[in-house]
């Protein structure tokens, strides 16, 4: 039973996904988002449990999803119309805009992703 499971398990994913975001989220993504974003974004940090903007990082789906007022977090293939992707960056590279995140003011405590770590949240939404 158990090697049939496992079997049809491998079957199904290998026929209808070519990337498994799921695994690859757990080992490369969380982490990162979980340092820089998990403060406010993260409802077992965030004060009273209540994430920010309603942006909730703490699973896949909810990113996807995204937050109050930015559109989606993830837009698969498409790093430019994810609102993850697009705060982060500006978080790096254009900190002082009202949509970077982390926000300028909280980068001390929050940092903001790295340059690789940006390349490597892009590679991610847009892997195929
Ligand atoms: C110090 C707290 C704090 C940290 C850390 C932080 N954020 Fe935010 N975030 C906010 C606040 C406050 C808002 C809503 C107001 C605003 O846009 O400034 C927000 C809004 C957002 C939104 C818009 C959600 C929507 O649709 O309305 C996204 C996306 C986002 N953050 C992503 C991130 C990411 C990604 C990180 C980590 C790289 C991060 N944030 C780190 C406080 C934070």
């Amino acid at each position: 039973m158990r090697t049939l499971a496992l079997l049809s398990l491998l079957s199904a994913s290998s026929a209808f996904a070519a990337v498994d975001h799921e695994a690859a989220f757990k080992a490369d993504i969380a982490p990162i988002l979980e340092k820089s974003c998990g403060n406010c974004h993260d409802p077992k940090k965030a004060k009273n449990g209540k994430v920010k903007a309603g942006f909730d990082i703490s699973s896949l789906a909810s990113i996807v999803k995204g937050g109050k007022e930015a559109g989606a977090g993830i837009t698969w293939g498409d790093a430019a119309k994810s609102s993850l992707y697009v705060s982060s960056e500006l978080g790096l590279n254009k900190p002082t805009e009202d949509a970077a995140m982390p926000p300028k003011k909280s980068q001390e405590k929050n940092p903001p992703l790295t340059k690789e770590q940006v390349a490597k949240l892009k590679a991610f939404i847009e892997a195929k």
